[in-house]
């Protein structure tokens, strides 16, 4: 790669990753990734470090036809946590199924292949993967938001969904077309995150 095509591609990357932002699932409409380019962003997670290459997380496709019954688990996982849910906030629960063309569950394995790789560096290999698709998927032109809530560790939906015991669902994943786009929310600057050890500041 010549130097200049090395600048243009930093350039784009850069662009790439500061140009992503959440766009909640109700502003996420049709059209949605088609197969082939469903393909490449599962692609892009499968590129995420792992130690150990254990693939300790794996994305749940909802798909169109089982979207209601996905509503009626988040419609439980209300009632189990509150059992005097109103009929409207029943509606809203359950109308979290129903939002983006493109939705999927990332579920991550606490135990699978090693018992030497942590939780923690297990939801760390998912933040990747999901990120290297929010990423591809805003560079294919799409809007992307991770959402999560006390539903997806309810007994219910855990049920619901068939999840073994060392299962835990992370957050939802959605992906669409944007119909409205917000400001971006501001980005913590780089000395809120970084300190060099020894320094006293
Ligand atoms: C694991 C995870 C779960 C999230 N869940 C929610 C959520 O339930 N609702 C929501 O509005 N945003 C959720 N977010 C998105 C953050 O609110 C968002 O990334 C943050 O406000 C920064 O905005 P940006 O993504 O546009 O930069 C979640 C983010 C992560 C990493």
């Amino acid at each position: 790669m010549s130097d200049n095509d090395k600048r243009t591609a930093i350039r784009l990357a850069s662009h790439l990753m500061a140009s992503r932002q959440t766009v909640l699932p109700k502003r996420l409409v049709a059209p949605g990734p088609d197969a082939a380019e469903l393909a490449q962003l599962f692609q892009a997670a499968a590129a995420a470090p792992d130690h150990d290459l254990i693939n300790p997380w794996r994305f749940l496709i909802i798909p169109e036809h089982k979207r209601a019954d996905l509503g009626d688990l988040f419609a439980a996982a209300l009632l189990e946590r509150d059992p005097s849910a109103s009929t409207e906030q029943l509606e809203q629960a359950r109308d979290k199924a129903l939002r983006a063309p493109l939705l999927m569950l990332l579920i991550v394995d606490g135990v699978k292949g090693s018992i030497e790789i942590d939780l923690n560096e297990r939801v760390l290999s998912a933040g990747c993967a999901v990120q290297n698709l929010m990423l591809l998927a805003n560079a294919m032109g799409y809007g992307s938001a991770l959402t999560s809530g006390k539903a997806l560790k309810a007994t219910c939906f855990r049920a619901g969904l068939g999840l073994g015991a060392s299962e835990h669902v992370i957050c939802c994943l959605s992906v669409g077309s944007v119909s409205l786009r917000k400001p971006f929310k501001p980005r913590p600057e780089v000395k809120q995150f970084t300190r060099i050890w020894g320094d006293s500041a």
